[in-house]
């Protein structure tokens, strides 16, 4: 087998299958297997390499899915085994890989084990595969301590033991119907090596790794200095006790074993919202994850500085240990570009915590984001695309309290509306039952003007976000992978300009004023139209071939 058959992930784009709202083939107003099913031939003409599938397990949905009742299974609302094995024989087919969501943090409280922990009472080995610990106080009133979940509220929940008594304390960094587990336990590390082996011998070929920085804990760490502001904030220390700890990484090099033993090996992708860049490497050492998603570049602000020094650190740290830089600007969790770069701070917060507020100005964010198209698909290693981003949905911010569904709206007593904006369901077609997403309605409510930003719409407009994404996913692979980013210094402050090899390069101009391009023979792909001197206007990018 060649390098580049085992290597396929170092460069390629992967794109973000939301299943509760990418389409729905049943008719029940939810995504599921049958809609991924139907639209796989749009993701092959899109021209990605592979889609990474949220958690589609049996699951209560409180967390979107995120809190899983069975590792092992699909949730009826989404489909069966039967039918997993078809998407994956029909994606490979078409020559698309698929990853899926595993969720080691914690599990949902419906999931077996927990409701045995909760029969079995204090001290018992039901009850040691999660965190239970008595509470403070003459009668255990108090929570253990006062760690504090990222979605708001305490971090502890009492519970009644089976005789009616007031009981222990169980941890969840979520949710509270989202109990972690208790990773020094031996059954718990054994269960996860059986759970990825099951879902790679049905043929997945990896796995995006929730929370990647959590599972290892010292719970016997100090109470935490909480900014009382910021509700969703994670308190950034040293030594953080249950945050990028150490014991992580030997949990990831016994799972890297597992995914080694596969020919082609299966691929890891971290969520791991840590920082500095020298901490994520850590995660993507050689016997550790492959790939991690860029949070620092989602995070940074539109301007020349700030995307040049996190692609310069992300490249070089991530180098350092042989590990490809990736590209992020949106996902499930945090708001949709379109909307964060039309307002006046367009950098975002990490994670959940990551919103701002302010006017939007959607038809400066679309500029912009189809400009950061360009320059993310443009930079060497992979890249990510979650749904809708390659229509240029923007945040759907005045979804009716009555629908919103993410935990951080009640968590944060309704203060914070949480991440529903960027999940809703996708529009198909330009008319018709919830724009052809499926024929029962959909589980959020679709905006009015959904359809004009369809595929159905923008597949007959080649000025759109979508014409731009296929031609710029098309000519992406003729970009020579092999070349590192060199920057062309003789522009402007406020111009980000690179080549990658001595045939092509990317600018893009983030100064208020047209810059004058550098030297080319010809412009291969544009955000927007050049002005009348051939300058490039502000907000803009091309692809240049020199
Ligand atoms: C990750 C997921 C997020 C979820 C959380 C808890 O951050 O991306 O959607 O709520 O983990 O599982």
């Amino acid at each position: 087998m060649t390098q580049a058959y085992r290597d396929w992930w170092r460069d390629a784009v992967i794109y973000q299958v939301y299943i509760r709202s990418f389409a729905d083939g049943n008719g029940d107003g939810e995504g599921d297997v049958a809609g991924i099913r139907e639209r796989l031939p749009y993701l092959r003409d899109l021209g990605i390499d592979a889609l990474w599938i949220n958690p589609w397990y049996p699951s209560p949905l409180n967390d979107g899915g995120y809190d899983v009742a069975d590792f092992r299974d699909i949730d009826p609302r989404f489909g069966d085994l039967a039918q997993a094995k078809a998407l994956l024989d029909e994606a490979h087919g078409l020559g698309l890989k698929v990853l899926l969501d595993i969720v080691p943090n914690h599990s949902s409280w419906d999931h077996q084990w927990f409701k045995e922990a909760l029969a079995a009472g204090p001290g018992s080995p039901e009850r040691a595969r999660y965190i239970f610990r008595d509470g403070r106080g003459p009668d255990g009133s108090e929570p253990p301590n006062n760690w504090r979940s990222v979605f708001g509220g305490p971090a502890w929940e009492r519970v009644t033991e089976a005789d009616g008594t007031p009981g222990q304390w169980y941890f969840h960094i979520f949710d509270v119907s989202q109990p972690d587990f208790d990773w020094n336990n031996a059954e718990v590390r054994a269960d996860f090596l059986d759970i990825l082996r099951f879902w790679f011998d049905l043929g997945v070929d990896g796995f995006r790794i929730d929370v990647a920085h959590g599972m290892d804990k010292n719970m016997d760490g100090p109470d935490l200095p909480y900014d009382k502001s910021g509700l969703l904030d994670r308190p950034s220390i040293a030594d953080h006790p249950f945050f990028d700890r150490d014991g992580v990484h030997d949990i990831y090099r016994g799972w890297r074993e597992v995914a080694d033993s596969y020919d082609p090996p299966k691929l890891y992708v971290a969520e791991a919202w840590v920082e500095p860049a020298e901490r994520l490497a850590r995660y993507l050492r050689d016997d550790e994850l492959h790939s991690a998603f860029n949070f620092d570049y989602l995070k940074s602000a539109w301007t020349a500085a700030e995307l040049r020094r996190s692609i310069d650190d992300s490249v070089t740290v991530l180098a350092s240990v042989g590990a490809p830089a990736t590209w992020v600007l949106e996902n499930h969790d945090v708001e949709r570009v379109v909307t964060r770069y039309g307002r006046e701070v367009t950098a975002a917060g990490a994670g959940h915590a990551g919103r701002v507020s302010g006017a939007v100005d959607v038809e400066l964010g679309t500029r912009r984001a189809r400009a950061a198209a360009l320059l993310m698909l443009a930079l060497p290693g992979g890249a990510y695309v979650y749904q809708g981003q390659e229509l240029g949905l923007p945040e759907v911010l005045d979804l009716p309290e009555e629908s919103l569904q993410d935990p951080v709206w009640e968590r944060s007593g309704r203060t914070e509306r949480g991440r529903d904006g960027c999940r809703v369901p996708l529009p198909w077609a330009v008319a018709g039952t919830s724009y052809g997403f499926g024929s029962g309605g959909s589980w959020l409510p679709q905006p009015a003007g959904w359809g004009a930003r369809s595929v159905e719409a923008e597949s007959a407009d080649p000025s759109s976000m979508l014409s731009l994404y296929r031609d710029a996913l098309r000519l992406r692979r003729s970009i020579p992978s092999v070349e590192p980013l060199a920057w062309i210094d003789e522009t402007t402050e406020d111009m980000l300009a690179f080549q990658r090899g001595r045939g092509f390069a990317c600018v893009v101009n983030l100064g208020a004023t047209p810059a004058t391009l550098p030297a080319h023979r010809e412009v291969i792909l544009a955000s927007g139209p050049l002005d009348a001197d051939g300058r490039l206007p502000s907000d803009t990018a091309v692809w240049l071939a020199l």
